[in-house]
């Protein structure tokens, strides 16, 4: 999770909106400390209903968590960067899964299921496992959380500045289930990773770089109104494409019911890193290339090929704008986000299959990025378990589970997150021109052809599936006022 704290003014966002909308949605709880409670609901209502009256006012806004954020952004300005002790907070969100909202509704939630994303939603994660490319060791049977035997209901993400604060939320929150006759059906703690690994994802690099900016939310750049101020190349996307009912970029409205209105559909995904097995593959990527004559700048090792596998070197700074070797960082600099693919259509630089360029292609197609703006996700995602590095002792071993607990809301399950998984992270022909792979970091088993100036054609490097799917929930997080008429 970014320490980088958004300049977004939660006044600009509409008062009804920002008080409805829950906080990790566009906010982004932005916390060292998280955990994801899974809960199934008894048979009856009424104890369900009386611990969700309880809980209601406890649920974060966008407004609270945007002017906690703006607060504390300021403060670490002042203090020159370093994270002001005294400004703490634990955050609560509560999404519910289509079996959790049609218990609670008492009524079928969505009338019309021929929209591909209610579709998805209501049929659930596991049901649509080939679309997300979940086979094999990711096979539904085989998850932690989200079969199709194990029912969950609802969904609770609770976040703070510590382990101490948030096991004593957390605890208070799982005796108010309890109270209630909800059970945990599965609980995930996350936890940024410690010393220079902050901000950092398994295999090293640092994640939470790339989110998109949204309209009405975001301050724009008045130079640049399509950016996010201070934010050079975080492009802004209308609110819609997050947050059910708001203006959309170009697809038509797909006219939910209106209890939906204000809602953001959530993705939650276990994705185990196998971090030795990874690195060992760049390696043997690496020496490949060597085995091939193909001449490479001096020094350039695994972290070359590894910064290419991803589009970024550890540091966060990307390879379109440092192919040769990672750059010293630059403390206070901007997030290096201001990335064009325009002169680069067939990834000499960064490669077309990067993890960035796959998931987020920017300009490619266009200099508008309207292909890859309207499948933009939020994500906040958080890693679990402790860093690889054996010689630390228990726990940080290869065997030690470890990975990314893949937070993500979007306005639509099928045609953003779904989308990703299957049309472009999945797919050896994207972006085009031709075929040269699925996503080496989180897709499956696949060549990668990668081409530079002196291999115009490519050279093909195996990359294996080292990031598993151990369980997966798609669920909504309702408008407060929603969640008060259940
Ligand atoms: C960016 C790692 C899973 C979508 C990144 C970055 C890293 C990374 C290091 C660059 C930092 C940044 O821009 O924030 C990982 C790892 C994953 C994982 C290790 C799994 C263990 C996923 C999944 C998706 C996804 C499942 C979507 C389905 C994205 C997107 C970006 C990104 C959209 C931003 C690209 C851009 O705008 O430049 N990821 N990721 N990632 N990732 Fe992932």
């Amino acid at each position: 999770m970014s320490d980088d704290v958004s300049d977004a003014a939660a006044r600009n966002l509409p008062l009804r909106h920002s008080d409805e909308i829950q906080g990790d949605v566009l906010a982004g709880f932005r916390k060292d400390h998280e955990t994801v409670v899974l809960l199934r609901f008894p048979d009856d209502p009424a104890p369900v209903r009386q611990w969700l009256a309880r809980l209601i006012p406890q649920l974060a806004t966008t407004r609270q968590v945007a002017a906690f954020n703006n607060d504390f952004s300021a403060a670490r300005r002042n203090l020159a960067g370093t994270d002001p002790v005294g400004l703490r907070a634990t955050w609560v969100n509560l999404s519910l899964t289509y079996s959790g909202l049609k218990f609670l509704m008492g009524t079928e939630p969505f009338p019309d299921q021929t929209q591909d994303g209610v579709k998805a939603f209501v049929l659930g994660a596991s049901a649509r496992a080939d679309i997300n490319g979940d086979g094999g060791e990711s096979a539904p049977e085989r998850w932690l959380f989200g079969r199709a035997d194990q029912p969950v209901h609802a969904v609770l993400t609770v976040a703070s500045d510590s382990r101490e604060l948030l096991e004593v939320r957390a605890s208070e929150l799982r005796v108010a289930a309890a109270h209630g006759g909800l059970t945990v059906v599965f609980e995930q703690v996350g936890a940024t990773l410690p010393g220079d690994r902050k901000g950092h994802e398994h295999f090293g690099f640092k994640d939470g770089i790339s989110n998109p900016g949204v309209a009405d939310f975001d301050r724009p750049d008045p130079d640049h109104p399509e950016q996010v101020a201070g934010k050079p190349g975080t492009r802004i996307v209308p609110a819609g494409e997050f947050v059910v009912g708001l203006p959309l970029l170009q697809r038509p409205d797909p006219g939910l019911p209106e209890w939906a209105k204000n809602g953001s559909f959530q993705v939650v995904r276990r994705l185990a890193q196998d971090v030795p097995a990874w690195w060992a593959q760049v390696a043997a990527a690496r020496r490949t290339l060597d085995q091939a004559g193909v001449e490479l700048p001096v020094g350039s090792g695994a972290e070359w090929v590894a910064a290419r596998a991803v589009g970024r070197w550890r540091s966060g700074a990307s390879v379109a704008h440092n192919p040769n070797a990672e750059p010293p960082t630059k403390p206070g600099a901007p997030d290096d986000n201001l990335i064009s693919y325009a002169d680069d259509k067939e990834g000499h630089t960064t490669p077309v299959f990067a993890h960035i360029r796959k998931t987020n292609p920017r300009d490619h197609f266009g200099p508008d990025h309207k292909v890859a703006d309207t499948r933009r996700i939020i994500r906040r995602g958080i890693p679990y378990g402790q860093p690889f590095d054996p010689a630390a002792g228990p726990g940080h071993g290869p065997d030690a589970d470890r990975g990314l607990v893949f937070v993500a809301y979007m306005s639509d399950l099928a045609f953003q997150f779904e989308f990703l998984q299957s049309a472009w992270i999945n797919n050896t022909g994207f972006p085009p021109p031709g075929q040269n792979g699925k996503d080496p970091v989180i897709g499956q088993d696949s060549d990668v052809n990668l081409k530079l100036d002196t291999v115009p054609d490519g050279k093909p490097l195996h990359f294996a599936q080292f990031v598993r799917t151990e369980g997966t929930i798609y669920a909504f997080a309702p408008a407060i006022s929603t969640l008060r008429d259940l």
